[in-house]
């Protein structure tokens, strides 16, 4: 019991450790491991975990009396074998007297038959009971982790971009996964066992006491000792296998970094540090495990020693006061059933402990994404693709994404229905952010943003999101196959749209070169296809949505010149009759745009077409010439302009 106790600490460790991993490997750095998790306003989130179990009352309360009941069935049965002990006694002293009777044995069987049947019962209701309770448990807890994990969905769902960009993903993760399974092991199996352990303790004591109050005396003594060796040891037990943790989580952290830039590491000669920091970190993990296995083994020892201390007192104090004709032998052995039964439960409900400490951190974490900010209020106003025009509007806009750092500060621009915008402006300047406010990923702090004269926070979001396509920098394809990577933004495509669309794209030469076609299943992250091939992809998905304005974010950054020529052509159809912002491109598409933004620190610094803007020789033209330096003046065709001119 108490190894399975343990083996059960330790997964539920290594559960909390592979959740950091899983936030390291994404790059993002999981929470810091404190040496115990506990909450910071405990008592307010137990209240309030109380208060969200509400719909699970009737469960909860059917679990705690099953469970409870059941461990009374175990309680009473000492009490009645005892019954057996001082019946064989007396007809051991019988047979010595008298001899065999010829009704005996009779008398034994009629007498003890029924008694043991009995006990046989209360032990088959024990564990039917346990049984129950479990299985009331596990199904409660299942109700309760589906209704948490669409809690924080949906939750998430509405919670405003910011909230994504300052919380590192693996943390997010880790509230949906780790957390919410922390929360449910304590619903299945420790409010369980603490019944159970708290009516056995109870219930054994008070037979003990009806037997013979004396002798629990030895038991009561026992109890605080008992007590404080498991808190005591377990504890720091606890403390030292999270140091285990903790290393194992550092080293492997080093193992994925070292691994993932195998050719890095190789390239710039650092495989003797490499292995010397693993020899390191393995050395003190060598020492956190010694630790903590040292004082996983001598808990239960401990306890065992401690027990049989109380058994020997009782033992003779029994023998003593049995001698004296005081208690029955029959007494005695009940008594020395009930010792073994005191010490497993406290045992047990300080190895839960801090399962439950961490489960309530656990749920505090819950409960703060429970608690986020929500995005503004969402409008009524439907539009839809086919109604929109496709006028923009930005009237004195000012935003920060940290109020400290002003970014844009008034920033005003009018586009016509069907007019491409290009923008360009070095890194920084806030040309991603301020499409991002288009889309309305972010609210504006002043100022207002106008679709077709309509303010778009008037708008319902999903409406509004449905009237743009765009292609972006970083490409975002999931695991399934290349059609339904295309279909995304419009699920109900025929194959024949999703051809077309890949076509257009000019994506439709290298996917029918691909094992299976449009069905070929894309890994993870689309590791098994190029950059530009990712980047084809996601133009074709923007294609295939036919939307009224389009968004182009250093789209066709990727992909090699030669293709970009078709890109852009296919591009150029796309935009055709649509609003459009295109960011940073090569040098054709920027002079093809009506107008030209030139973007610095957060704001407009000019505005006009590629030949105004030369001539006026501003910002644009040292931009433009920074970009063209050393390439000598008949070199300037659009073709190596057009390579070069990349701007982030
Ligand atoms: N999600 C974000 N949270 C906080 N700051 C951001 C975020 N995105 C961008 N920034 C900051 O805002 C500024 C403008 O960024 P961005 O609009 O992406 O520039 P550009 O696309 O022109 O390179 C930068 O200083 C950048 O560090
Ligand atoms: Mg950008």
């Amino acid at each position: 019991m108490n190894e399975n106790e343990n083996n059960g600490l330790v997964q539920r460790e290594q559960q909390q450790s592979s959740g950091l991993d899983l936030g390291r490997a994404l790059g993002v750095g999981g929470p810091e491991i404190k040496e115990v998790d506990k909450a910071e306003n405990f008592r307010a989130t137990v209240v309030r975990l109380i208060k969200y179990l509400k719909p699970q009352y009737p469960m909860l309360i059917a679990m705690i009396l099953i469970a409870g009941i059941g461990a009374w069935f175990a309680i009473w049965v000492p009490d009645i074998m005892k019954k057996v002990t001082n019946c064989l006694a007396d007809s051991i002293e019988y047979f010595i007297d008298i001899g065999r009777p010829p009704d005996g044995n009779n008398q034994l069987y009629s007498y003890i038959a029924p008694i043991l049947l009995t006990c046989g019962a209360l032990y088959v209701l024990n564990a039917l009971f346990q049984f129950t309770s479990g299985l009331i448990a596990a199904s409660m807890s299942q109700r309760v982790v589906r209704r948490m994990r669409n809690d924080v969905k949906q939750k998430l769902d509405k919670v405003p971009l910011s909230y994504f960009d300052a919380t590192p993903t693996g943390d997010v993760i880790a509230r949906f996964t780790i957390d919410i399974e922390m929360i449910s092991l304590t619903l299945q199996d420790s409010i369980n066992q603490i019944i159970t352990g708290v009516t056995t303790v109870i219930g054994v004591f008070i037979m003990m006491v009806r037997i013979d109050w004396l002798l629990s005396i030895i038991a009561l003594v026992s109890l605080p000792m008992l007590i404080v060796v498991s808190a005591v040891i377990v504890k720091k037990s606890q403390k030292e296998f999270a140091r285990q943790q903790e290393r194992i989580g550092v080293l492997n952290g080093h193992i994925e970094e070292m691994y993932t830039a195998h050719h890095v590491v190789k390239l710039y000669n650092h495989e003797k540090e490499s292995i010397e920091t693993y020899e390191k970190i393995n050395k003190e993990l060598k020492k956190a495990t010694r630790r903590s296995q040292f004082l996983a083994s001598i808990i239960l020892p401990s306890i065992k020693f401690i027990d049989n201390l109380c058994y020997v007192g009782i033992c003779v104090g029994g023998g003593l006061r049995a001698g004296g004709g005081l208690i029955t032998i029959g007494d005695i052995q009940a008594l020395l059933s009930y010792t073994r039964q005191f010490a497993q439960p406290i045992e047990n409900i300080s190895n839960i402990a801090n399962t439950i400490q961490s489960s309530i951190a656990a749920a505090e974490r819950v409960f703060q994404v429970f608690d986020l900010e929500e995005m503004s209020e969402e409008g009524s106003r439907s539009i839809s693709v086919s109604e929109c025009e496709g006028r923009v509007d930005i009237e004195h806009v000012a935003f920060s994404y940290d109020k400290d750092k002003p970014l844009i500060t008034d920033l005003s621009l009018h586009v016509n229905a069907g007019e491409s915008i290009a923008i360009v402006g070095p890194t920084g300047a806030g040309k991603t952010t301020l499409v991002n406010l288009l889309m309305r990923f972010y609210d504006i702090d002043k100022g207002r943003i106008l679709i077709d004269g309509v303010d778009i926070t008037e708008y319902s979001r999903n409406d509004l999101r449905s009237l743009y396509g765009m292609v972006l920098q970083d490409t975002w394809l999931f695991n399934g196959t290349v059609a339904d990577n295309i279909a995304y933004g419009n699920p109900g495509a025929t194959r024949e749209e999703i051809i077309e669309a890949a076509k257009e794209a000019h994506a439709d030469q290298f996917i029918v070169t691909m094992e299976n076609g449009y069905d070929t299943v894309l890994k993870e992250g689309a590791t098994n296809i190029s950059a530009g091939q990712r980047q084809l992809l996601t133009i074709a998905r923007a294609i295939l949505k036919k939307p009224r304005i389009i968004i182009l974010d250093e789209a066709t950054s990727s992909v090699d010149t030669r293709t970009e020529k078709y890109v852009q052509s296919a591009m150029l159809a796309m935009m055709k009759d649509k609003t459009s912002f295109v960011i940073a491109h090569r040098l054709s598409t920027i002079k093809h745009a009506a107008v030209i933004l030139v973007m610095n620190h957060g704001d407009v610094v000019e505005q006009g077409n590629h030949e105004t803007l030369m001539a006026k020789k501003g910002f644009y033209y040292e931009l433009y010439n920074a970009q063209f330096a050393g390439v000598s003046d008949e070199n300037r065709d659009d073709d190596t302009a057009e390579s070069r001119f990349r701007q982030t």
